[in-house]
C-alpha cells in the first residue's frame, strides 16, 4: 500500500502517530509563514499542515500545489487548535514532514466540492470528475448497498442468478428496439433485450424454480428523467405460485431494502386495485405520501346553470388542507400550470372555506352557500381549507387533477424525498385499444395471464378482461411491474390472436416459447424492478441518471465517450450497411 491510512479515519486518539497519507488537494489556503491543504480521497477529508518553522523548502512546494494535484505525505497526526465539527477528522490534522507528488492536475472545468459550478452537460463530460464529489459518490456508494442488499435477500430465498443472451430477437411489442447488425449473417440483425421475459420464463420450463438477475436492459425510447437507454433491472421469476405469493416475497424485499440501504421503515404496502387507483388518484402510480383524493362532485355540482359543469361527464374537487391561504397570484399560477399543452385543462374552480366557515368560490355567480357546503360537505373541507376543481370526461379530468394533486402536493411541501411510501397496484386491464394502429395492445405484455374470473369474457368483451399483474410505486413512481404468465399454449396463442398477430407471425416470432410450454411449462409468474429509478427514490433525487455511473444525456448521447458515434466504411462494409 501507497498509504498507512485514508483520509477519513484518523482521530485524536491517532495523536503522535506518524502516518502516510495519498489523496488529492481540494483546497490550499495560505497565511503567512504557514499552509494548509484539505487532502481528500473516497473516504474524507483530512487537514494537512505545513509551518515555516519547521521546513522552509516543505512550505515552498506545498504552495506549488494546485486543485486536484494527487500527492502522498508522511507527517504526524497532531490535536487541532481550531477544530472543525463538520469533518469526521476535523479535531486533528497532520504536520506534513515529507511531500511527494504522485501526479500534477489541470485545472479542473468546475469545482470539485458538494456545490458546484458545473452545469450538468460538463459534468457528464468530466464525469469521472463529478463522481469525485461527495454527493455522485454517496449516491454510488447507496447504489451498492442496495445491490447488496436485494442479492442477499434473493439468495437467501433459493433464487439462483442466471445471465441471459443480450444478442436476441428483435420483436414488435414493446418499445423501440435497439439493433446490432449480424456480420457473419448477411442483412440480419440481432436486438438487445428490452427485457429477458421470456428467457425467465423458459428457466421456469427448465425447473430453476427460483431465478433472478441484475441485468442490464436496452429501450429505444423518447427522454424522461426516469428514463434511461440502458438501464437495470432486478428481474424475478418464480414457480408454482400465485399473485399473493409473488407480492409477499418482494414486498418483504424492497422493505429490507429500505431498511438496510437508509434505515427507513416502509410498513406495509396497501394493495390498490387499478380501478381504485384511477378513481382515488387519477394515477396507476399514486403518491400515497399524501392525502388530497379525489371527491366526486357530479351529482351535487350540475343544475345551477352553471354550463361548464352541466355539460361535463364528471367534476372531481381535491380538498387542500391549510390552503385557503392561497393568493390570488399563488392559483393563478397553478391554473397557468395545469393549462400547459402537456397537461390541457381548460381552467381551475376553486372555492375557499374562511375562518369563520363562509365559503367565497370563484363561482359565486352560480352558487350560493347552501350549495357550496355541500361541497365542503362532500369534500370533507374545513376552514382554512381551499376546494379545487376540475371537470370534462371521466378519463381527462382524473388524470389533468392528478397532475394538479402533485403539483399542489408540491406547493404545499408535502412530498418530501425524505419520505417514502409504497403501494400496488393490481388488476390492470389486460388489454389497451390503440386507436392508432387500430388493435389491442397489452398493457403489461403479451405473456401475461389474465384474472382466472374474466377468462369467459375473452370472446364476448375482451377490453374488461383483467390482468393477473401488478405493480409496485413508491412516492408516485412506477418502480415494479410483474404478472402472473400464461403456460398453456393455447390460451398463449389466443392471446396472441387477439393482440393481431396471425398464427404465422405468432410462430416465427414466439413459437421456441410455445414449443416449450408444450413440454410440460410449470405455472410461474414474476416481476422485474427498476433498479436506477429504486436507487433515485432511496437518494432522494429526480433524475435516474444521478444513480447510474456514465449514464447517457437527454438526446441518449454519452457526451463524455462521444456515442453513438459514425463508423468507417470498412467497418459499414463488412456489417453490409
Ligand atoms: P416493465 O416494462 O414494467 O416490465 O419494466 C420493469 C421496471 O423497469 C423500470 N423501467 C425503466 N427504468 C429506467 N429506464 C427505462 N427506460 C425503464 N423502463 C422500465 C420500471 C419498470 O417498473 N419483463 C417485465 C417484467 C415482468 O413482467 O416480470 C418488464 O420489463 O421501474
Amino acid at each position: 500500500m501507497l498509504r498507512s491510512h485514508t483520509c477519513g479515519e484518523l482521530r485524536l486518539t491517532d495523536s503522535g502517530k506518524t502516518v502516510t497519507l495519498c489523496g488529492w488537494v481540494q483546497r490550499r489556503r495560505d497565511f503567512g509563514s504557514m499552509s494548509f491543504i484539505d487532502l481528500r480521497d473516497r473516504y474524507g477529508i483530512t487537514q494537512l499542515s505545513f509551518n515555516e518553522d519547521y521546513k522552509v523548502e516543505l512550505l515552498e512546494s506545498a504552495r506549488s500545489l494546485a486543485r486536484e494535484f494527487v500527492i502522498k505525505i508522511v507527517g504526524t497526526v497532531t490535536e487541532r487548535s481550531n477544530k472543525n465539527e463538520n469533518l469526521n477528522t476535523g479535531d486533528i490534522e497532520i504536520v506534513v514532514d515529507q511531500l511527494e507528488i504522485l501526479n500534477a492536475s489541470l485545472t479542473p472545468p468546475f469545482t470539485i466540492e458538494d456545490d458546484t459550478d458545473g452545469g450538468e452537460e460538463i459534468r457528464l463530460k468530466y464525469r469521472y470528475l463529478d463522481i469525485r464529489r461527495n454527493p455522485v459518490k454517496e449516491k454510488l456508494t447507496i447504489r451498492h448497498a442496495a445491490n447488496k442488499s436485494i442479492r442477499h435477500f434473493l439468495d437467501g430465498h433459493d433464487f439462483i442468478e442466471v445471465e441471459t443472451p443480450y444478442l436476441i430477437k428483435s420483436t414488435p411489442e414493446g418499445a423501440r428496439d435497439f439493433v446490432v447488425p449480424s456480420r457473419l449473417n448477411e442483412n440480419q440483425f440481432y436486438a438487445l433485450p428490452q427485457s429477458p421475459q421470456t428467457f425467465k420464463q423458459l428457466l421456469m420450463v427448465s425447473g430453476l424454480d427460483r431465478y433472478y438477475q441484475v441485468v442490464k436492459c436496452f429501450r429505444d425510447e423518447d427522454f424522461r428523467s426516469d428514463r434511461q437507454p440502458e438501464f437495470t433491472q432486478i428481474d424475478c421469476e418464480m414457480t408454482f405460485v400465485e399473485r399473493d405469493d409473488v407480492l409477499q416475497i418482494f414486498e418483504n424485499m424492497i422493505r429490507g431494502l429500505f431498511k438496510e440501504s437508509v434505515n427507513y421503515d416502509l410498513g406495509e404496502i396497501p394493495v390498490l386495485t387499478y380501478a381504485q387507483a384511477l378513481e382515488t388518484y387519477g394515477s396507476d402510480k399514486p403518491d400515497m405520501r399524501f392525502g388530497m383524493t379525489f371527491n366526486y362532485l357530479t351529482q351535487v355540482a350540475k343544475g345551477h346553470d352553471f354550463g361548464i359543469f352541466d355539460n361535463a361527464e364528471c367534476i372531481i374537487a381535491i380538498n387542500v388542507t391549510g390552503g385557503a391561504s392561497m393568493t390570488r397570484k399563488e392559483i393563478d399560477a397553478i391554473t397557468d400550470y395545469i393549462k400547459r399543452p402537456q397537461i390541457g385543462a381548460k381552467g381551475l374552480i376553486y372555492c375557499r372555506v374562511n375562518e369563520d366557515g363562509s365559503y367565497k368560490s370563484s363561482v359565486d355567480k352560480f352558487f350560493d352557500q347552501t350549495a357550496l357546503a355541500r361541497w365542503a360537505e362532500h369534500c370533507d373541507s374545513q376552514p382554512g381549507d381551499i376546494m379545487l376543481v376540475l371537470s370534462g370526461d371521466l378519463q381527462t379530468t382524473q388524470k389533468q387533477l392528478n397532475e394538479l394533486r402533485l403539483h399542489v402536493g408540491d406547493f404545499m411541501g408535502l412530498r418530501d424525498a425524505s419520505q417514502f411510501k409504497a403501494c400496488w397496484v393490481v388488476d390492470f386491464p389486460l388489454l389497451e385499444w390503440d386507436e392508432e394502429t387500430n388493435r389491442f395492445h397489452a398493457m403489461h405484455h403479451p405473456f401475461t395471464s389474465p384474472i382466472a374470473d374474466d377468462l369467459s369474457l375473452i370472446d364476448i368483451a375482451p377490453e374488461k378482461i383483467r390482468a393477473n399483474a401488478y405493480d409496485m410505486a413508491i412516492n408516485g413512481m412506477e418502480v415494479g411491474g410483474g404478472s402472473i404468465r400464461i403456460h398453456d399454449k393455447k390460451l398463449q396463442q389466443r392471446m396472441f390472436d387477439l393482440l393481431g398477430f396471425t398464427p404465422e407471425e405468432a410462430k416465427s416470432q414466439f413459437g421456441f416459447l410455445m414449443n416449450a410450454f408444450e413440454y410440460g411449462a410449470p405455472p410461474h409468474g414474476g416481476i422485474a424492478f427498476g433498479f436506477d429509478r429504486l436507487c433515485a427514490i432511496l437518494t432522494g433525487t429526480d433524475s435516474i441518471r444521478d444513480v447510474i455511473a456514465f449514464p447517457k444525456n437527454n438526446m441518449g448521447r454519452d457526451v463524455m465517450i462521444d456515442a453513438p458515434s459514425p463508423i468507417s466504411n470498412d467497418q459499414r462494409k463488412e456489417l453490409n450497411l
